[in-house]
């Protein structure tokens, strides 16, 4: 199997029992796919809270390989409405802003988690709760498109609708989740803000959108990239790009972790940075937002040490 080299695949397996899902991911800069095949059940998905009562007295699984990175690793990574105030106090994203907390930004997220329809980590337990699914995990396949998102960073071509996506926003700033009420509710959109153009309206429907806890982001940047909480005055903070949120979200909902793609060509800044598009090197290398070397380390690291595979050839 051959990549294109700005294609960053992800790809992740997990042994257990239940129904097979697939889960796919994308990005801006480089396009990083989530492929997700996981054996789960609704236990498996809960709310790390609920899940320590839920889960007391099951047998024990087999730790993923790089279960030594997280603290957590079964942890729900989407916000809900109804208890996104107490999880953020369990996990201390009431002490972080934006974009690694939701202090100060509580009621953005209120409006923006009350438009939506969802926070499951699977559309078919809105659907379909606790009917034919569970209890016959074994026979039924589902595959499930995830695609992380932010204003900046929308498929607007309707070519790109999928109902099966899951659509994720990995919200920087308070203004995000304005932006993706104000599309929701139908009102006007306020461009000021963005560093680019923000979308004007979403393929997406609000049962497929999610918003990605920023638990997430915070662990990939502290935990796994070791970004400094402070930086110099004269230096920008730095962010994981979402390629890296992306593994981690993996390494959150997956057993195994599989990678491709995640391969840049330093050596000549005029190759082209995706397999789509026009972007080219130089713009990953202009960036002062991300830390690449930092995230080539870390990347380096985990396949390294086996803990992921990574799937790209030369
Ligand atoms: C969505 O999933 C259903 C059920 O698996 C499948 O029949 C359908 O073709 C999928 N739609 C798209 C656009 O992939
Ligand atoms: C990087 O780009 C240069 C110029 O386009 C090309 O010659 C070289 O083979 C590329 N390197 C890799 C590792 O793909
Ligand atoms: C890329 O460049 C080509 C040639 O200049 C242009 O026709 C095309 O529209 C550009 N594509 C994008 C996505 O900007
Ligand atoms: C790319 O960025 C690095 C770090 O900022 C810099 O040292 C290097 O000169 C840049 N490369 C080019 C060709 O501009
Ligand atoms: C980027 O990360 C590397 C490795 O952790 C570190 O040595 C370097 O100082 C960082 N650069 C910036 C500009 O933060
Ligand atoms: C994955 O392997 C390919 C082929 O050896 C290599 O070019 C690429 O840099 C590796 N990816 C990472 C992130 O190290």
């Amino acid at each position: 199997m051959c990549f294109r080299e700005q294609r960053s695949k992800l790809n992740c397996a997990t042994a257990m029992r239940g129904y097979l899902v697939a889960i796919f991911l994308s990005a801006i800069f480089l396009y990083y796919v989530l492929h997700c095949i996981s054996w789960g059940t609704s236990v498996y998905w809960a709310h790390p809270v609920e899940m320590q009562q839920r889960k007391r007295g099951q047998p024990c699984r087999e730790k993923p390989a790089f279960a030594s990175l997280l603290r957590f690793h079964e942890f729900h990574p989407f916000l809900c409405a109804s208890d996104f105030k107490k999880i953020a106090s369990l996990y201390g994203g009431d002490k972080f802003s934006l974009p690694y907390g939701i202090k100060a930004s509580e009621e953005p997220f209120r409006l923006a988690l009350s438009a939506l329809q969802s926070c499951d980590l699977f559309d078919e337990f809105d659907t379909m709760n606790n009917g034919p699914v569970l209890g016959h995990e074994e026979d039924v396949g589902r595959r499930t498109t995830f695609r992380l998102f932010y204003p900046e960073s929308v498929f607007t071509d309707s070519n790109h609708r999928d109902p099966n996506t899951t659509a994720i926003l990995t919200a920087f700033k308070p203004l995000d989740l304005k932006w993706l009420y104000d599309l929701l509710m139908g009102s006007k959109i306020d461009t000021k803000g963005f560093w680019q153009k923000p979308a004007l309206d979403l393929i997406y429907k609000p049962y497929q959108i999610r918003i990605l806890d920023p638990f997430i982001t915070r662990t990939a940047a502290y935990e796994l990239l070791h970004f400094p909480k402070v930086f110099p005055k004269n230096q920008k903070r730095k962010h994981p790009t979402t390629g890296i949120i992306a593994i981690t979200l993996a390494f959150h909902i997956c057993h195994e972790v599989h990678l491709a793609g995640f391969k840049y060509n330093f050596s000549d800044l005029k190759s082209p940075l995706h397999y789509y598009g026009n972007s080219t090197m130089s713009l990953m290398n202009a960036s002062s937002y991300h830390n690449l070397t930092a995230e080539q380390l870390f990347l380096k690291d985990i396949i390294e040490k086996n803990f992921v595979i990574n799937l790209t050839q030369d």
